[in-house]
Protein backbone atom coordinates (compact mmCIF):
# COMPACT_ATOMS: atom_id res chain seq x y z
CA UNK A 1 0.00 0.00 0.00
CA UNK A 2 1.26 3.41 -0.74
CA UNK A 3 -0.34 6.48 1.39
CA UNK A 4 0.22 9.85 -0.60
CA UNK A 5 0.78 13.09 1.91
CA UNK A 6 2.97 13.89 4.53
CA UNK A 7 1.38 15.29 7.33
CA UNK A 8 -0.41 14.30 10.46
CA UNK A 9 -3.54 12.95 8.68
CA UNK A 10 -1.15 10.29 6.41
CA UNK A 11 0.29 8.86 9.57
CA UNK A 12 -2.70 8.50 11.32
CA UNK A 13 -4.08 6.74 7.99
CA UNK A 14 -0.36 4.76 7.89
CA UNK A 15 -0.62 3.67 11.64
CA UNK A 16 -4.05 2.85 11.34
CA UNK A 17 -3.68 0.85 8.03
CA UNK A 18 -0.46 -0.80 9.10
CA UNK A 19 -2.70 -2.66 12.10
CA UNK A 20 -4.56 -4.68 9.19
CA UNK A 21 -4.04 -8.42 8.49
CA UNK A 22 -4.19 -7.98 5.15
CA UNK A 23 -1.22 -5.01 4.71
CA UNK A 24 1.60 -6.24 3.78
CA UNK A 25 4.18 -3.60 3.14
CA UNK A 26 3.24 -0.11 3.40
CA UNK A 27 5.15 3.09 1.52
CA UNK A 28 4.32 6.95 2.22
CA UNK A 29 5.38 9.49 -0.51
CA UNK A 30 6.72 11.53 0.92
CA UNK A 31 5.95 10.78 4.49
CA UNK A 32 7.64 11.90 7.85
CA UNK A 33 9.43 10.63 10.58
CA UNK A 34 6.18 8.97 11.81
CA UNK A 35 5.25 6.85 8.69
CA UNK A 36 9.01 5.97 8.55
CA UNK A 37 8.42 4.02 11.58
CA UNK A 38 5.52 2.33 10.05
CA UNK A 39 7.24 1.49 6.59
CA UNK A 40 9.31 3.21 3.90
CA UNK A 41 9.36 6.95 2.71
CA UNK A 42 9.48 7.50 -0.81
CA UNK A 43 11.33 10.87 -2.17
CA UNK A 44 8.26 11.75 -4.13
CA UNK A 45 6.08 15.11 -3.71
CA UNK A 46 2.55 14.54 -3.19
CA UNK A 47 1.68 16.73 -6.64
CA UNK A 48 4.01 15.08 -8.81
CA UNK A 49 1.39 12.72 -10.42
CA UNK A 50 4.20 10.72 -12.96
CA UNK A 51 6.60 10.57 -10.11
CA UNK A 52 3.89 8.69 -7.61
CA UNK A 53 2.66 6.66 -10.69
CA UNK A 54 5.96 5.18 -11.46
CA UNK A 55 6.92 4.64 -7.71
CA UNK A 56 3.27 2.86 -7.40
CA UNK A 57 4.20 0.75 -10.01
CA UNK A 58 8.00 -0.34 -9.48
CA UNK A 59 6.87 -0.97 -5.99
CA UNK A 60 4.02 -3.13 -7.47
CA UNK A 61 1.50 -1.06 -5.18
CA UNK A 62 -1.77 -2.44 -5.29
CA UNK A 63 -3.97 0.37 -3.65
CA UNK A 64 -2.45 4.05 -3.13
CA UNK A 65 -4.53 6.08 -0.59
CA UNK A 66 -4.25 9.93 -1.46
CA UNK A 67 -4.19 12.00 1.62
CA UNK A 68 -4.55 15.38 0.20
CA UNK A 69 -6.56 17.39 -1.62
CA UNK A 70 -4.24 19.16 -4.37
CA UNK A 71 -3.07 15.87 -6.08
CA UNK A 72 -6.75 14.47 -6.06
CA UNK A 73 -7.65 17.85 -8.04
CA UNK A 74 -4.72 17.15 -10.69
CA UNK A 75 -6.29 13.84 -11.64
CA UNK A 76 -3.83 11.73 -9.43
CA UNK A 77 -6.57 8.61 -8.69
CA UNK A 78 -7.77 8.91 -12.71
CA UNK A 79 -3.83 9.02 -13.77
CA UNK A 80 -3.22 5.57 -11.73
CA UNK A 81 -6.66 3.99 -12.82
CA UNK A 82 -5.24 4.35 -16.35
CA UNK A 83 -2.69 2.07 -15.35
CA UNK A 84 -4.36 -0.37 -13.42
CA UNK A 85 -4.12 0.95 -10.03
CA UNK A 86 -6.75 1.19 -7.58
CA UNK A 87 -6.59 4.57 -5.60
CA UNK A 88 -8.93 5.46 -2.90
CA UNK A 89 -10.23 9.11 -3.74
CA UNK A 90 -12.54 10.84 -6.09
CA UNK A 91 -11.69 11.20 -9.88
CA UNK A 92 -10.23 14.71 -10.58
CA UNK A 93 -14.13 15.62 -11.95
CA UNK A 94 -15.55 14.52 -8.57
CA UNK A 95 -12.88 16.28 -6.85
CA UNK A 96 -14.52 19.52 -7.90
CA UNK A 97 -17.09 19.12 -4.80
CA UNK A 98 -14.04 20.39 -3.17
CA UNK A 99 -11.86 22.22 -6.12
CA UNK A 100 -14.75 24.48 -7.07
CA UNK A 101 -16.52 25.83 -4.63
CA UNK A 102 -19.30 26.89 -7.68
CA UNK A 103 -19.23 23.55 -8.52
CA UNK A 104 -20.23 22.58 -4.99
CA UNK A 105 -23.03 25.38 -4.46
CA UNK A 106 -24.60 24.42 -8.07
CA UNK A 107 -24.47 20.26 -6.37
CA UNK A 108 -26.55 21.57 -3.46
CA UNK A 109 -28.80 23.68 -4.78
CA UNK A 110 -30.05 21.29 -7.18
CA UNK A 111 -29.55 18.52 -5.02
CA UNK A 112 -31.88 20.52 -2.17
CA UNK A 113 -29.15 20.23 0.34
CA UNK A 114 -29.17 23.24 3.34
CA UNK A 115 -26.13 24.91 2.30
CA UNK A 116 -24.93 28.81 2.49
CA UNK A 117 -26.99 30.54 -0.43
CA UNK A 118 -24.22 32.67 -2.51
CA UNK A 119 -23.48 34.22 -5.69
CA UNK A 120 -20.53 33.75 -8.45
CA UNK A 121 -18.49 36.58 -9.55
CA UNK A 122 -16.24 36.51 -12.46
CA UNK A 123 -14.93 40.11 -12.11
CA UNK A 124 -14.34 42.59 -9.05
CA UNK A 125 -17.19 45.46 -11.01
CA UNK A 126 -20.56 43.08 -10.08
CA UNK A 127 -18.71 42.07 -6.88
CA UNK A 128 -18.56 45.31 -5.41
CA UNK A 129 -22.23 46.50 -6.29
CA UNK A 130 -23.43 43.52 -5.23
CA UNK A 131 -22.09 44.36 -1.60
CA UNK A 132 -23.02 47.75 -1.87
CA UNK A 133 -27.16 46.34 -1.85
CA UNK A 134 -26.35 44.75 1.35
CA UNK A 135 -28.07 45.67 4.18
CA UNK A 136 -25.87 48.01 7.00
CA UNK A 137 -25.72 44.91 9.38
CA UNK A 138 -25.25 42.28 6.67
CA UNK A 139 -22.03 40.70 6.61
CA UNK A 140 -21.02 38.06 3.88
CA UNK A 141 -18.27 35.35 3.48
CA UNK A 142 -15.63 35.70 0.72
CA UNK A 143 -14.22 32.83 -1.26
CA UNK A 144 -11.63 32.26 -3.59
CA UNK A 145 -13.55 29.42 -5.89
CA UNK A 146 -10.50 27.18 -6.71
CA UNK A 147 -8.08 25.50 -4.29
CA UNK A 148 -6.22 28.18 -2.12
CA UNK A 149 -4.38 26.03 0.44
CA UNK A 150 -6.92 26.28 2.67
CA UNK A 151 -6.38 30.67 2.97
CA UNK A 152 -9.33 31.77 0.05
CA UNK A 153 -11.52 32.40 2.63
CA UNK A 154 -12.33 35.82 4.39
CA UNK A 155 -14.62 36.82 6.64
CA UNK A 156 -14.69 39.97 6.55
CA UNK A 157 -15.49 41.67 10.03
CA UNK A 158 -17.04 45.27 8.64
CA UNK A 159 -18.06 46.37 5.33
CA UNK A 160 -14.58 47.66 3.97
CA UNK A 161 -12.90 44.15 4.55
CA UNK A 162 -15.14 42.85 1.95
CA UNK A 163 -14.69 45.43 -0.63
CA UNK A 164 -10.41 44.79 0.08
CA UNK A 165 -10.93 41.17 -0.41
CA UNK A 166 -12.87 41.37 -3.74
CA UNK A 167 -9.94 43.79 -4.70
CA UNK A 168 -7.31 40.99 -2.92
CA UNK A 169 -9.16 38.05 -4.27
CA UNK A 170 -9.28 38.96 -8.13
CA UNK A 171 -5.73 40.88 -7.90
CA UNK A 172 -4.27 37.44 -7.96
CA UNK A 173 -3.52 37.35 -4.52
CA UNK A 174 -4.57 33.57 -4.23
CA UNK A 175 -3.18 32.49 -7.86
CA UNK A 176 -5.46 31.18 -10.39
CA UNK A 177 -8.20 30.01 -7.49
CA UNK A 178 -9.42 33.48 -7.17
CA UNK A 179 -10.38 33.86 -11.20
CA UNK A 180 -13.79 33.27 -9.61
CA UNK A 181 -15.17 34.71 -6.69
CA UNK A 182 -17.93 32.92 -4.34
CA UNK A 183 -19.78 35.60 -1.90
CA UNK A 184 -22.47 33.75 0.49
CA UNK A 185 -24.29 34.25 3.34
CA UNK A 186 -22.18 34.04 6.54
CA UNK A 187 -23.77 31.63 9.17
CA UNK A 188 -23.99 31.26 12.59
CA UNK A 189 -23.55 28.42 14.60
CA UNK A 190 -21.04 26.07 16.18
CA UNK A 191 -18.57 24.31 13.34
CA UNK A 192 -18.57 20.46 12.46
CA UNK A 193 -16.95 18.15 10.55
CA UNK A 194 -18.73 14.90 8.96
CA UNK A 195 -17.10 12.69 6.86
CA UNK A 196 -18.03 9.74 5.27
CA UNK A 197 -16.00 6.58 3.22
CA UNK A 198 -18.12 6.74 -0.46
CA UNK A 199 -18.64 4.03 -2.75
CA UNK A 200 -20.81 5.35 -5.02
CA UNK A 201 -23.98 5.12 -3.30
CA UNK A 202 -22.95 3.41 -0.68
CA UNK A 203 -22.30 5.79 2.38
CA UNK A 204 -20.36 4.83 5.69
CA UNK A 205 -20.35 7.31 8.40
CA UNK A 206 -17.17 8.38 10.34
CA UNK A 207 -17.68 9.74 13.79
CA UNK A 208 -18.74 13.74 13.83
CA UNK A 209 -15.57 15.58 14.91
CA UNK A 210 -14.93 19.25 15.70
CA UNK A 211 -11.46 20.82 14.57
CA UNK A 212 -10.03 24.20 16.16
CA UNK A 213 -8.78 26.44 13.45
CA UNK A 214 -7.52 29.49 14.79
CA UNK A 215 -3.94 29.62 16.39
CA UNK A 216 -4.77 30.96 19.71
CA UNK A 217 -7.16 29.80 22.89
CA UNK A 218 -10.65 31.67 22.32
CA UNK A 219 -10.59 31.42 18.67
CA UNK A 220 -8.36 34.75 18.42
CA UNK A 221 -5.51 35.12 16.10
CA UNK A 222 -4.81 33.92 12.30
CA UNK A 223 -6.23 30.25 10.60
CA UNK A 224 -4.18 27.19 10.73
CA UNK A 225 -4.33 23.91 9.45
CA UNK A 226 -5.90 23.00 13.01
CA UNK A 227 -4.92 23.11 16.12
CA UNK A 228 -6.89 20.52 17.75
CA UNK A 229 -9.87 17.95 17.60
CA UNK A 230 -12.42 16.79 19.09
CA UNK A 231 -15.13 14.08 19.48
CA UNK A 232 -17.95 14.17 19.56
CA UNK A 233 -19.42 17.20 19.53
CA UNK A 234 -22.29 17.47 22.39
CA UNK A 235 -24.51 20.03 20.21
CA UNK A 236 -25.10 17.88 17.40
CA UNK A 237 -28.09 15.45 18.41
CA UNK A 238 -26.61 11.65 18.11
CA UNK A 239 -29.24 11.12 15.48
CA UNK A 240 -28.75 13.58 13.23
CA UNK A 241 -29.71 12.67 9.34
CA UNK A 242 -26.79 14.77 7.75
CA UNK A 243 -25.44 11.60 6.24
CA UNK A 244 -29.00 11.09 4.69
CA UNK A 245 -30.15 14.56 4.33
CA UNK A 246 -26.52 16.06 2.91
CA UNK A 247 -23.90 12.59 1.93
CA UNK A 248 -26.96 10.55 0.11
CA UNK A 249 -28.61 13.46 -1.75
CA UNK A 250 -25.29 14.57 -2.97
CA UNK A 251 -24.01 11.64 -4.15
CA UNK A 252 -27.03 10.73 -5.61
CA UNK A 253 -27.24 14.48 -7.79
CA UNK A 254 -23.43 13.42 -8.36
CA UNK A 255 -24.21 9.95 -10.03
CA UNK A 256 -27.09 11.74 -12.06
CA UNK A 257 -24.92 13.68 -13.55
CA UNK A 258 -22.69 10.96 -14.36
CA UNK A 259 -20.08 11.93 -11.81
CA UNK A 260 -19.94 8.86 -9.62
CA UNK A 261 -18.01 9.46 -6.14
CA UNK A 262 -15.85 7.37 -4.38
CA UNK A 263 -13.37 8.33 -1.17
CA UNK A 264 -14.15 10.20 1.24
CA UNK A 265 -16.91 12.81 1.28
CA UNK A 266 -16.66 15.63 4.14
CA UNK A 267 -18.97 17.85 5.07
CA UNK A 268 -17.89 21.20 7.20
CA UNK A 269 -21.34 21.88 8.53
CA UNK A 270 -22.56 25.18 10.93
CA UNK A 271 -24.58 23.93 12.92
CA UNK A 272 -27.20 26.35 14.96
CA UNK A 273 -30.46 24.45 17.38
CA UNK A 274 -29.16 21.08 15.51
CA UNK A 275 -29.97 22.21 12.27
CA UNK A 276 -26.97 21.73 9.67
CA UNK A 277 -26.15 23.78 6.83
CA UNK A 278 -22.97 22.79 4.75
CA UNK A 279 -20.36 25.91 4.41
CA UNK A 280 -18.18 23.68 2.10
CA UNK A 281 -16.85 20.02 0.95
CA UNK A 282 -13.38 18.45 0.85
CA UNK A 283 -13.15 15.20 -1.02
CA UNK A 284 -11.00 13.57 1.72
CA UNK A 285 -9.83 12.76 5.03
CA UNK A 286 -9.58 15.62 7.53
CA UNK A 287 -6.57 16.94 8.86
CA UNK A 288 -6.66 17.61 12.08
CA UNK A 289 -9.57 15.27 11.89
CA UNK A 290 -8.32 11.89 11.05
CA UNK A 291 -5.83 12.21 13.77
CA UNK A 292 -8.61 12.03 16.10
CA UNK A 293 -10.79 9.84 14.70
CA UNK A 294 -8.06 6.84 13.97
CA UNK A 295 -7.97 5.75 17.18
CA UNK A 296 -11.08 6.16 18.00
CA UNK A 297 -13.02 3.76 15.25
CA UNK A 298 -12.31 -0.36 16.15
CA UNK A 299 -11.73 -2.72 13.07
CA UNK A 300 -10.15 -2.42 10.13
CA UNK A 301 -10.15 -0.26 7.71
CA UNK A 302 -8.00 -0.87 4.95
CA UNK A 303 -10.69 -3.49 3.19
CA UNK A 304 -12.81 -0.42 3.23
CA UNK A 305 -11.26 1.71 2.05
CA UNK A 306 -10.08 -0.69 -1.22
CA UNK A 307 -13.73 -1.34 -1.73
CA UNK A 308 -14.24 2.10 -2.23
CA UNK A 309 -11.12 2.10 -4.30
CA UNK A 310 -13.17 -0.42 -6.92
CA UNK A 311 -16.43 1.36 -6.57
CA UNK A 312 -17.53 -1.87 -5.02
CA UNK A 313 -20.01 -2.46 -2.00
CA UNK A 314 -18.51 -1.41 1.57
CA UNK A 315 -18.08 -3.51 3.88
CA UNK A 316 -20.16 -1.78 6.40
CA UNK A 317 -19.16 -3.81 9.35
CA UNK A 318 -15.63 -3.68 8.90
CA UNK A 319 -15.13 -0.71 10.97
CA UNK A 320 -17.13 0.34 14.46
CA UNK A 321 -17.74 3.46 15.91
CA UNK A 322 -16.25 2.39 19.79
CA UNK A 323 -18.69 5.12 21.13
CA UNK A 324 -15.79 6.80 23.28
CA UNK A 325 -14.01 10.26 23.44
CA UNK A 326 -10.87 11.47 21.99
CA UNK A 327 -9.07 14.72 22.13
CA UNK A 328 -6.11 15.43 19.83
CA UNK A 329 -3.58 18.55 20.44
CA UNK A 330 -1.87 19.61 18.20
CA UNK A 331 1.70 21.41 19.05
CA UNK A 332 3.32 23.91 16.73
CA UNK A 333 6.68 25.78 16.04
CA UNK A 334 6.65 29.51 17.55
CA UNK A 335 5.54 31.76 15.02
CA UNK A 336 3.38 29.14 13.08
CA UNK A 337 1.27 30.31 10.87
CA UNK A 338 3.72 32.72 10.18
CA UNK A 339 6.88 32.45 9.82
CA UNK A 340 8.96 29.47 12.35
CA UNK A 341 12.33 27.47 12.94
CA UNK A 342 13.04 24.18 12.22
CA UNK A 343 15.26 21.35 12.97
CA UNK A 344 14.63 21.35 16.81
CA UNK A 345 15.32 18.22 18.73
CA UNK A 346 12.30 16.95 19.84
CA UNK A 347 11.93 15.55 23.28
CA UNK A 348 10.11 13.39 25.75
CA UNK A 349 8.36 11.41 22.65
CA UNK A 350 8.88 8.11 24.50
CA UNK A 351 7.39 9.37 27.87
CA UNK A 352 3.66 9.29 26.45
CA UNK A 353 1.64 6.68 27.91
CA UNK A 354 1.21 3.28 26.27
CA UNK A 355 -2.38 4.06 24.95
CA UNK A 356 -1.90 7.48 23.95
CA UNK A 357 -0.97 8.03 20.45
CA UNK A 358 1.40 10.77 19.09
CA UNK A 359 0.90 11.15 15.45
CA UNK A 360 4.19 12.99 13.34
CA UNK A 361 3.13 16.42 10.90
CA UNK A 362 6.09 18.34 10.13
CA UNK A 363 9.13 16.04 11.78
CA UNK A 364 12.27 14.51 10.02
CA UNK A 365 14.91 12.29 11.36
CA UNK A 366 18.39 14.02 11.44
CA UNK A 367 21.55 12.62 10.69
CA UNK A 368 21.87 11.19 13.94
CA UNK A 369 18.50 9.43 13.41
CA UNK A 370 16.70 12.00 16.31
CA UNK A 371 13.38 13.27 15.18
CA UNK A 372 13.53 16.80 14.37
CA UNK A 373 10.90 19.78 13.32
CA UNK A 374 10.44 20.04 9.98
CA UNK A 375 7.16 22.29 9.74
CA UNK A 376 4.65 24.38 11.34
CA UNK A 377 2.45 21.91 12.91
CA UNK A 378 4.98 19.34 14.33
CA UNK A 379 2.73 16.65 16.29
CA UNK A 380 -0.80 16.04 17.53
CA UNK A 381 -1.16 13.97 20.61
CA UNK A 382 -4.99 11.72 20.66
CA UNK A 383 -6.47 10.22 23.51
CA UNK A 384 -9.10 8.45 23.90
CA UNK A 385 -11.15 7.86 27.15
CA UNK A 386 -14.75 6.92 28.24
CA UNK A 387 -15.92 10.99 28.44
CA UNK A 388 -14.32 14.28 26.58
CA UNK A 389 -13.09 15.39 30.32
CA UNK A 390 -10.79 11.99 30.42
CA UNK A 391 -10.14 12.22 26.92
CA UNK A 392 -8.60 15.88 27.87
CA UNK A 393 -7.41 15.18 30.86
CA UNK A 394 -5.06 12.37 29.70
CA UNK A 395 -3.99 14.13 26.47
CA UNK A 396 -2.76 17.85 27.92
CA UNK A 397 -1.31 15.48 30.71
CA UNK A 398 0.69 13.71 28.10
CA UNK A 399 1.56 16.86 25.64
CA UNK A 400 3.35 18.73 28.72
CA UNK A 401 5.78 15.93 28.48
CA UNK A 402 6.58 16.44 25.20
CA UNK A 403 9.46 19.30 24.61
CA UNK A 404 11.17 21.59 21.61
CA UNK A 405 12.42 24.69 21.66
CA UNK A 406 9.67 27.21 20.91
CA UNK A 407 6.99 24.78 21.08
CA UNK A 408 3.53 25.95 21.38
CA UNK A 409 -0.05 24.51 21.75
CA UNK A 410 -3.72 25.89 22.45
CA UNK A 411 -4.73 24.76 26.20
CA UNK A 412 -8.49 24.75 25.45
CA UNK A 413 -9.06 21.94 22.88
CA UNK A 414 -12.76 20.55 24.21
CA UNK A 415 -12.90 22.59 27.13
CA UNK A 416 -16.59 24.32 25.55
CA UNK A 417 -17.43 20.52 26.33
CA UNK A 418 -16.46 20.02 29.67
CA UNK A 419 -17.34 22.73 31.18
CA UNK A 420 -21.18 23.61 29.61
P1 LIG B 1 -13.94 26.91 4.56
O1 LIG B 1 -12.55 26.81 4.03
O2 LIG B 1 -14.98 27.08 3.54
O3 LIG B 1 -14.23 25.86 5.62
O4 LIG B 1 -13.95 28.24 5.42
C1 LIG B 1 -13.04 28.45 6.46
C2 LIG B 1 -13.79 28.94 7.67
O5 LIG B 1 -14.47 30.14 7.35
C3 LIG B 1 -14.85 28.00 8.15
O6 LIG B 1 -14.36 27.00 8.97
C4 LIG B 1 -15.77 28.94 8.88
O7 LIG B 1 -15.24 29.23 10.17
C5 LIG B 1 -15.69 30.18 8.05
N1 LIG B 1 -16.80 30.22 7.09
C6 LIG B 1 -16.82 29.75 5.83
N2 LIG B 1 -18.01 29.95 5.23
C7 LIG B 1 -18.78 30.57 6.14
C8 LIG B 1 -20.13 31.07 6.15
N3 LIG B 1 -20.90 30.98 5.06
N4 LIG B 1 -20.58 31.64 7.27
C9 LIG B 1 -19.81 31.77 8.38
N5 LIG B 1 -18.53 31.33 8.44
C10 LIG B 1 -18.01 30.74 7.34
N1 LIG C 1 -9.79 20.31 9.10
C1 LIG C 1 -10.19 20.97 7.93
C2 LIG C 1 -9.75 20.31 6.71
O1 LIG C 1 -9.24 19.20 6.70
O2 LIG C 1 -9.91 20.92 5.65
Amino acid sequence: MLIVGGGGREHALAWKLAQSPSCEALFAAPGNAGTAQLGQNLDVRDTDIDGICQAAERERIDLVVVGPEAPLAAGLVDALGERGIAAFGPSRAAARLESSKWFAKSIMQRAGVAHARGELFESPAPAHKWLEMLGPDDLPVLKADGLAAGKGVIVPDHIDDAHAAVDDLFGGRYGSAGERVVIEDRLAGMEASAMAIVSGADVLPLPLSCDYKRIMNGDQGPNTGGMGVYAPPGFVPPDTDVFESIHGRVLRQMADDGCEFRGVLYAGLMVDDGAANVLEFNVRFGDPETQALMPLIEGDLLPVLAASARGEPLPSDAIVNSGRATVSVAVVSGGYPGSYETGHVIDGLDAVDTDVTVFHAGTALDDDGRVVTAGGRVLAVTAVADTLEAARGIAYDNVRRISFEDSFFRTDIALREVTR
